[in-house]
């Protein structure tokens, strides 16, 4: 039986659509406020479809030597051209794009997910030092 932390898939952003993209500074000063941005598409753009698009993207940090990780923030994506006239008409679209300011107090690991509504789940990570 598959567990859920083994549906997240992986792969370098560059050569694969679903993968989020997390652009956040490789260090930053301890208690100072920093921004993060996430995204579903930066180098080959994911389809924005009512039939296929991207979901939500979560976000979590998980500071050196702790066992849990936080969620900094959610956001789902909720317009994908849908309207009373069918899939595709409304013209209004939420593109897979988010950004978080956030402070730490120790180093750790942001975490990434994301969610197409039809290839699953997706997850990447980058380190972020704290001086
Ligand atoms: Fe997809």
């Amino acid at each position: 039986m598959a567990e859920l932390g083994n549906l997240f898939q992986s792969a370098d952003w560059k050569a694969e659509k679903h993968v989020p993209v997390i652009e956040a500074p490789e260090k930053v000063v301890k208690g100072e406020f920093f921004t993060i941005k996430v995204m579903v598409g930066k180098e080959i753009p994911h389809p924005n479809t009512t039939a296929h698009h991207i979901r939500w993207i979560a976000l979590y940090f998980l500071a050196e030597g702790e066992k849990f990780p936080y969620e900094l923030a959610r956001c789902e994506f909720n317009a994908h051209g849908e309207s009373t006239q069918g899939a595709d008409t409304s013209g209004v679209y939420t593109d897979p794009k988010v950004s978080v300011t956030i402070k730490a107090a120790k180093p750790g690991k942001l975490f990434a997910a994301s969610l197409c509504n039809i290839h699953g789940l997706w997850q990447s990570f980058q380190e972020i030092a704290v001086t």
